[in-house]
């Protein structure tokens, strides 16, 4: 199958077909998506190269493995089920979400799936992590279910909802140094950007 390129407006629609609009996880992709925008825009002005239409989209569809499972494997599901309709490129934040920036090898090392599946997630990522990636991965750490909040709350949030493990620790860790990358890219503290939507519906 060849790849195509979903507009925004088709991945609003291919999300719709899949799931109710009304589903936490769909208004939690919504604002994924719109942090994403927002940070992506403001790195475009700064010089920053990348398409931004594309990573919308990306943050838009991170989650849509979750109308099949809602399980660990949620992001690989999400990446299969684009990949499989011809959108492997509009995947790729399902796995950026998911991985968050790890190695392979502690991916390999989780006992939540088979040592096996790193390889093949890692074969789908590639070798490089870019500035759009960090983008997604710090926007999905700002969505507190369907709230904008300060990474550390989301964090806090995941901890008290799945319980403290070395997976989410490192989660926040990772968000942390690319949110320290997309502020030096922007020039001044991430943050900054962000406080105007925390807590914006
Ligand atoms: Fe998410």
């Amino acid at each position: 199958m060849t790849d195509s390129r979903l507009s925004l407006h088709e991945a609003r629609c291919l999300l719709l077909d899949r799931a109710s609009p009304t589903e936490a996880w769909v208004e939690h992709c919504h604002q994924v998506a719109k942090v994403a925008h927002h940070v992506g825009a403001a790195l475009q002005q700064t010089g920053a190269e990348f398409d931004l239409e594309l990573l919308e989209v990306r943050a838009l569809l991170h989650d849509i493995g979750r109308s099949k499972t809602h399980g660990a494997l949620h992001g690989w599901s999400g990446y299969c089920l684009l990949k499989g309709e011809g959108f492997a490129a509009e995947g790729r934040g399902c796995l950026t979400h998911w991985l968050k920036g790890r190695s392979h090898t502690e991916v390999a090392e989780s006992d939540l799936w088979e040592p096996s599946l790193a390889d093949r997630a890692f074969e789908a990522l590639g070798p490089h992590w870019d500035l759009a990636d960090s983008v997604l991965s710090v926007a999905d750490s700002s969505v507190q279910h369907t709230t904008i909040v300060p990474m550390a709350a989301r964090h806090l949030d995941l901890d008290q909802r799945y319980g403290k493990s070395p997976w989410l620790t490192r989660a926040a860790e990772l968000a942390e140094s690319q949110a320290a990358e997309i502020s030096d890219a922007l020039g001044f503290p991430l943050d900054d950007l962000l406080a105007p939507l925390y807590r914006a519906s």
